[in-house]
């Protein structure tokens, strides 16, 4: 289960080079009032690149400045590279020194000498053998050490394919059988040891060659107790490298793209696969990673982002910057609109995050996960669903200000409107407007969606008025839940500290159902508007709970949208009825 406050919009780049241009930043988002949750920085950030260090001369005050941050309801994340220099003056750099000492190096293939590689940090470095129970101990010490040092509330891990800078170990990995095999897979260089250790290296699980796409998935774990532990709090790991099983411990995020629309496209694809994979908290660098991104990529990116599950714009040092604060004033009101939309959804997102978590069920699905039997759906991957109700059909071209949308045979609403799709549509590609500050959105009927009105952070909307948006579906039904707990406490399902209602509407009729009300904070929460899709007739008179509604309070509209104004806390059970 994610914490909450991860579902929220996360900035980062990769050379922000100082304090300045990093406050700078977060300043311009915030002038926006864009919604920020989470703010990174990455190895530029470090002493030299080197794990568990910050620059304090570049980075003067950054400690300083996240608990700012952290007052002002954000939360910071750091990056952690799986690779330590050997080569720091004795007696200045722990985290190598007694990893040393405890012998739990990645080996070569004699079993007992360290594989030296070369990355990021000065001189040569070598490799955590996460498979290794010792080693686990070593790295959750390390990182609750540091968490002294830089208060933060989740970790990146990168880098951890292992990634090398050189093909193979020093000195070279030597002639047999499992360096160099009959048959390699299609991978670039058609080497096993192509950036990275040789495949007879020797690991505690075995050699290389077996364990090696296992790194990233062995260091999910501890860095997953590392986090849980430094902080008291709900884990967050982000893990470029990842295997099935993976998702218990982490979420992933799509590597280094670029900033082409190509790219937006396949990041589509991507976030659909990895919900396959049992990975469903997932999202590719908004605006693009290599290479200079453009205003109408990066604003069409920051629009299809607000749906990752995993939302962060992130970029690659020496490139331009790319924030939504960046661009100006017209691209600010978009990216926050967008946002927006997002952060009034994260209920509904957040529910579905929880039927994933207890069952498995996917967050973001294909049009032929929920409509199976239309071949239609089969080869789409230009528009996705969240769960089974919330149609996103993103422009991931240059210059259009149109999409063609696909209908299955469904009801269906314009997210925006609340007005019916004509039934013409269905089962058929049709163009809809796109222009540069829409995103088309679409509700699919027989769902009801939980909604809160949005702010700048998660820990802000958290406190906002609720809503449900009932999405009727041909026979005038609809059902839905809401999962609801304090956000980033641990397990708090296995405790029965949390609250779960569900929706359920039929013969004109809404009926609310507590099935679980477990978590105390519920009783500062309160519905504020009941909005109805697809209601066909006005309705005379409206009881809930057996009392009449006042007329005024409740607003219907030709295209068969009720909007109806109600304060009740969240916790009471709900019977509304919508007479004649
Ligand atoms: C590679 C990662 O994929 C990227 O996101 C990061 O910015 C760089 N390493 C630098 O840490």
């Amino acid at each position: 289960m994610p914490p909450y406050w991860s579902l929220g919009f996360q900035l980062s780049r990769w050379g922000y080079n100082s304090m300045d241009v990093l406050e700078k930043t977060v300043e311009r988002l915030r002038q926006y009032d864009i919604p920020h949750d989470v703010q990174y920085c990455d190895i530029d950030c470090m002493e030299r690149q080197l794990d568990f260090t910050y620059d304090d001369v570049n980075f003067a005050g950054l400690p300083e400045y996240i608990k700012k941050l952290k007052n002002d309801g954000m939360h910071y994340v750091i990056i952690l590279d799986p690779f330590l220099t050997k080569d720091e003056p004795q007696g200045t750099y722990k985290p190598y020194e007694l990893g040393q000492e405890l012998g739990i190096w990645v080996n070569n293939s004699d079993g007992v000498t360290p594989a030296v590689g070369k990355a990021w940090p000065p001189g040569e470095s070598v490799y955590p053998d996460y498979t290794n129970p010792k080693t686990a101990e070593w790295w959750i010490q390390m990182c609750m050490e540091f968490k002294a040092i830089l208060d933060y509330d989740g970790i990146w891990i990168d880098m951890n394919e292992p990634s090398n800078f050189q093909n193979g170990q020093q000195p070279g990995c030597v002639e047999n059988h499992l360096n160099y095999p009959p048959y390699v897979p299609d991978i670039t260089g058609g080497l096993l040891a192509e950036k990275t250790l040789c495949p007879n290296s020797k690991t505690y699980l075995g050699y290389h060659y077996d364990t090696h796409s296992l790194f990233g998935w062995s260091q999910a774990k501890p860095t997953f107790y590392a986090s849980q532990n430094a902080t008291g709090k709900r884990a967050f790991v982000l893990s470029r490298s990842t295997f099935v099983g993976s998702g218990k411990y982490t979420g992933h995020w799509l590597g280094d793209n670029f900033s082409r629309w190509r790219d937006m496209h396949m990041s589509i694809i991507g976030m659909l696969e990895f919900n396959l994979f049992g990975i469903p908290y997932i999202g590719a660098d908004i605006c693009g990673f290599n290479e200079e991104t453009t205003y109408e990529l990066c604003l069409r990116w920051m629009q299809l982002g607000a749906f990752y599950p995993f939302s962060r714009n992130h970029n690659a040092i020496g490139h331009k910057e790319q924030d939504p604060g960046v661009f100006g004033e017209e691209f600010a009101a978009i990216s926050r609109s967008a946002l927006r939309i997002r952060y009034s959804l994260l209920p509904y997102l957040y529910t579905l995050f929880y039927h994933s978590h207890v069952s498995g069920n996917i967050v973001v699905r294909g049009l032929m996960h929920e409509f199976t039997s239309d071949p239609q759906t089969h080869e789409i991957d230009r528009a996705f669903l969240w769960g089974p109700a919330l149609m996103i059909a993103p422009v991931l071209e240059e210059g259009a200000r149109s999409v063609y949308v696909y209908f299955p045979e469904a009801s269906w609403f314009d997210f925006y409107t609340g007005r019916q799709v004509s039934p013409s549509w269905l089962k058929k590609s049709v163009e809809v407007p796109a222009p540069l500050d829409v995103i088309p959105l679409f509700i699919r009927g027989g769902y009801i969606l939980p909604t809160q009105f949005p702010a700048r952070t998660t820990v802000l909307s958290r406190l906002n008025p609720f809503s449900l948006i009932i999405a009727l579906d041909e026979q005038g039904e609809a059902s839905g839940s809401l999962f609801w707990d304090d956000g980033d406490s641990i397990d708090p399902i296995k405790r029965e500290e949390y609250f779960y209602v569900e929706y359920k509407f039929s013969n004109r009729t809404l009926k609310t159902t507590v099935i679980k009300n477990g978590y105390r904070g519920i009783t500062t929460l309160a519905y504020s508007t009941i909005q109805i899709l697809g209601f066909t007739s006005k309705p005379n008179v409206i009881f809930m709970n057996g009392e009449a509604i006042p007329s005024n309070r409740m607003h219907y509209s030709s295209n068969g949208k009720i909007t109806l104004q109600i304060s009740v806390p969240l916790f009471q059970e709900l019977t509304i009825s919508f007479g004649h």
